[in-house]
């Protein structure tokens, strides 16, 4: 009897032990655990977890739609270790998959702001980016490119495009031409903004180059019944301040100024955000996100996201407004899948 009940206990702890080994790992890794939880809204200016549990570091890119896999890719720079451009994949926008750094920057100095444009014809992804020195003096534009969508993508070029500088950039994709353009801070160091047009393998840049009277950076551009809205902010590095849109009938201009399109922004400062990119979301009525990082004054890895529907009002005004959290029923659907 004694020794039955001794070897029952013992059979007892042996079991309690291998339940606490089994689940160690789900207790202690709160990364984990957090991992878990799906996301169902955007949350502005919140922490961002991808499917490995780390924050989102994907800064200053933009997202593209892949029809084909119905598949959301988002490029942008890798600010971690190592530099370069990283890759996430969604179906919802909300949750995020880590496909890894697709770019490795390597030798070049500074490597920012990637765009990303799909060539369906030739089945190839072209990133452009901006290409520098330590000093911001080189101000070139470079292309990559990759046959997947996560990479890895290589560098084929890099130049200032018809002798222009060129730094922080946008992009913009024609779904009816399929042209793409890009939108670039350019000379002298930013004082004006240029629109360039790409050629039709989206490899290089054409002669079709205007100049856009605009002090500015972080351009993105969205287009509403047949009207060009180009987003920009203010030039102070790291730091947000008020940003200014502009309008045209033509992408390639002449663009007439307006003001600050951040409504109640009582910072001044675009709710502490600098624009990278402006994302059409498919499937819905003019549904334009907003994308901007929020540097937190130094552009490390962990700077957040703040991205927002933009409202282009009856009276053709852009307005971008705050939500502590939002989700895409704010727009109505195009049509049913
Ligand atoms: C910002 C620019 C960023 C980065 C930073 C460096 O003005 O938008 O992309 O270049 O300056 O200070």
């Amino acid at each position: 009897m004694k020794i039955d009940n001794r070897r029952h206990y013992f059979l007892k702890l042996i079991k309690i032990i291998i339940s606490f080994l089994f689940a160690l790992p789900f207790q202690t890794n709160t990364a984990y655990s957090q991992q878990m939880t799906e996301n169902t809204s955007f949350k502005p200016g919140g922490q961002w977890l991808a499917d490995d549990g780390e924050h989102i570091d994907s800064h200053g890119g933009n997202i593209i739609y892949v029809e084909s896999s119905q598949t959301y890719y988002w490029y942008g720079e890798h600010r971690g270790i190592p530099r370069g451009a990283s890759c996430y994949s969604s179906k919802d926008l909300y949750n995020w998959k880590n496909e890894g750094v697709v770019l490795e920057k390597g030798e070049i100095e500074v490597f920012e702001r990637p765009k990303v444009v799909y060539d369906q014809g030739n089945k190839k992804y072209v990133m452009w980016f901006h290409f520098d020195n330590s000093k911001y003096l080189t101000a070139e534009l470079g292309v990559a490119t990759s046959a997947s969508p996560t990479g890895p993508f290589v560098v084929q070029d890099h130049d200032r495009p018809n002798g222009h500088e060129s730094r922080d950039i946008g992009m913009y994709f024609e779904p009816d031409t399929k042209k793409a353009y890009i939108g670039y801070a350019a000379d002298h160091i930013n004082k004006t903004v240029r629109m360039v047009e790409l050629s039709n393998d989206y490899l290089s840049t054409t002669t079709n180059d205007v100049d856009i009277d605009a002090h500015c950076e972080g351009p993105g551009i969205l287009k509403k019944n047949g009207k060009f809205y180009l987003l920009t902010s203010g030039c102070s590095g790291w730091t947000p301040n008020p940003a200014t849109y502009y309008t045209a009938e033509n992408i390639m201009g002449p663009y007439t100024k307006h003001g600050n399109p951040f409504v109640g922004d009582a910072g001044n400062n675009s709710f502490n955000s600098q624009p990278c990119f402006i994302f059409k979301i498919p499937g819905y009525k003019d549904a334009y996100l907003y994308m901007g990082d929020r540097w937190n004054g130094r552009g490390k890895p962990e700077s957040e996201y703040v991205f927002l529907p933009i409202t282009i009002t009856e009276e053709g005004e852009m307005e971008i407004h705050w939500y502590n959290e939002w989700d895409l029923s704010m727009f109505t659907p195009e049509k049913t899948k």
